[in-house]
């Protein structure tokens, strides 16, 4: 059975949109890394929740909508994430459900890997 594709678009740091067709059921860092978008030193750790350069900025609305809540080492990652913000969380921990068709997310302006502390 052929996975249903919806549409993320991340704006970088620089502030380009980008616009990719992503597989329900993979992660915003699948979607990424997939479409070869061009995010310096996004996902560094592959989604191990070590790094938190997957670091990702949810509208409010969508925010609400996410289906699961952080995990507390999800939590404890975001905490080392630059410019974190009340509706941040970590694009290897966010699954693409259908209802995200078109959603749009931001990366922050810098990355901090947690790794290198
Ligand atoms: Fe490293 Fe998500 S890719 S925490």
């Amino acid at each position: 059975l052929q996975k249903k594709m919806i549409s993320v678009t991340f704006i970088s740091r620089d502030g380009d949109s980008m616009k990719v067709n992503a597989k329900v059921g993979d992660t915003f860092l699948d979607a990424a890394i997939n479409n070869d978008v061009d995010l310096e030193g996004f996902g560094a750790c592959e989604g191990t929740l070590s790094c938190s350069t997957c670091h990702i900025i949810f509208k409010q609305e969508d925010f609400d909508k996410l289906p699961d809540k952080p995990s507390d080492e999800e939590m404890d990652m975001l905490d080392l994430a630059y410019g974190l913000c009340d509706t941040s969380r970590l694009g290897c921990q966010i699954t693409l459900t259908e209802s995200m068709d078109g959603i749009v997310v931001t990366v922050p302006a810098q990355v901090a890997d947690a790794r290198n502390r």
